[in-house]
């Protein structure tokens, strides 16, 4: 009998559902008799010890299906050694909860911030394996995250809804494509969808080269300009500023976010009309793609497999093609970003894409 604990737990995004299946299909063709408790809205649901049991039907029809269907929450990691508002001590409330539950293991799927509290509950003696899930795609020790093609999908869906109305009326658009601090989703969708300019955090960007770019196209005969410029988008100057000057800065900023602050610019330049569109949220929501249900079905089963050999302290993950397993200690707390040297992006620049560096 393997008692198992599962939790989705920050930003959620498409294929959580798939993953949870593959786990659960996995092991219950192995023939060992399993329960699943499903933790709440992310580790708050073990915390709080607020959880459902699961059985098979709970994962019946839900290969296609987006969301998750344990719900999720951000639980902050520099937040989880510090006692909630009624003293409560979280990592031990965690592991009072995973040993009061005879637990096996706990399955955890999420992004970064969940892979450092995985870790420390890892280091704090619980069994552990973690699923990749993020349309980010900045996990560190996975060449690929869930996610993030459905993402793509999306934000180039959007970029190919805007391409006709701009050519249509000769304008500057923006579409503004969800990464804070990585740029991975917006330079796949910004090339999937022919941007000419793509502006992502790794690259800060001088508004000086976007308004050449602007103008290049336009003396060689294109009426319109296509941005896609990631949230986290940072300009030469702002790079530079340490964070203490930065904050001080963003406490008068004027604009909802740096994409309206670009199109300002831009306008003021050049006098030409620019557009702002974010898709925001509905790059995280809605089915998963096929690819993302088959990639989430592969590492849910390679989960399961290792849950039934007591295989602890990885995440599973996807590394040259293949299916890894990788030590939680070497995830938490790194980002994957896109090296400003990294070939796909040599690769845009051949093509014309302007990065405005
Ligand atoms: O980490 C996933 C993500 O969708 C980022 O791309 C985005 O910047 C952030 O989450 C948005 O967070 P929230 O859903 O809390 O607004």
């Amino acid at each position: 009998m393997k008692r198992i604990g599962m939790l989705t737990s920050g930003g959620d995004c498409q294929a959580l559902n798939a993953a949870m299946r593959g786990v659960v299909k996995c092991l219950s063709c192995s023939g060992e008799a399993v329960e699943i408790y499903g933790f709440l809205e992310g580790y708050k649901g073990l915390i709080y010890g607020d959880f459902r049991m699961l059985t098979g039907a709970d994962f019946s029809g839900i290969l296609t299906k987006g969301g998750t269907i344990l719900g999720s929450s951000r639980t902050p990691f520099k937040l989880m050694r510090e006692p909630d508002e009624n003293g409560l001590d979280k990592v031990e409330a965690m592991k009072q909860n995973y040993y009061k539950l005879k637990l096996d293991c706990l399955v955890i799927l999420g992004g970064n911030g969940t892979h450092k509290t995985a870790n420390m509950l890892r280091e704090e003696g619980l069994n552990v394996v973690t699923l990749p899930k993020t349309i980010d795609n900045d996990l560190w020790g996975t060449d690929m995250t869930f996610g993030f093609q459905s993402a793509v999908d999306i934000a180039t869906d959007c970029i190919d809804c805007i391409h006709t109305t701009a050519a249509s009326h000769g304008r500057i658009f923006i579409v503004e494509v969800m990464g804070h601090k990585v740029g991975w989703l917006t330079l796949n969708a910004g090339m999937a969808g022919g941007a000419d300019i793509i502006l992502i955090p790794e690259i800060p960007y001088d508004i000086d080269k976007i308004v050449e770019a602007i103008e290049g196209r336009a003396k060689r005969g294109s009426k319109f300009t296509i941005m896609a410029v990631a949230e986290g988008a940072i300009s030469k100057a702002d790079a530079k500023l340490s964070k203490k000057e930065y904050k001080e800065k963003m406490k008068n900023y004027q604009y909802p976010s740096v994409s309206y602050e670009i199109a300002d610019e831009i306008q003021k330049k050049t006098g030409l009309d620019v557009r702002v569109t974010v898709p925001g949220h509905t790059q995280r929501g809605g089915s998963p793609c096929p690819y993302d249900r088959v990639f989430a079905t592969r590492l849910g089963a390679e989960a399961g497999k290792m849950i039934l050999n007591g295989e602890y302290g990885f995440m599973v993950g996807y590394k040259n093609r293949e299916i890894v397993k990788v030590p939680l200690e070497e995830v938490a707390g790194k980002l994957k970003m896109v090296s400003p040297d990294a070939t796909i992006v040599q690769e845009a620049k051949l093509t014309g894409i302007s990065f405005g560096d």
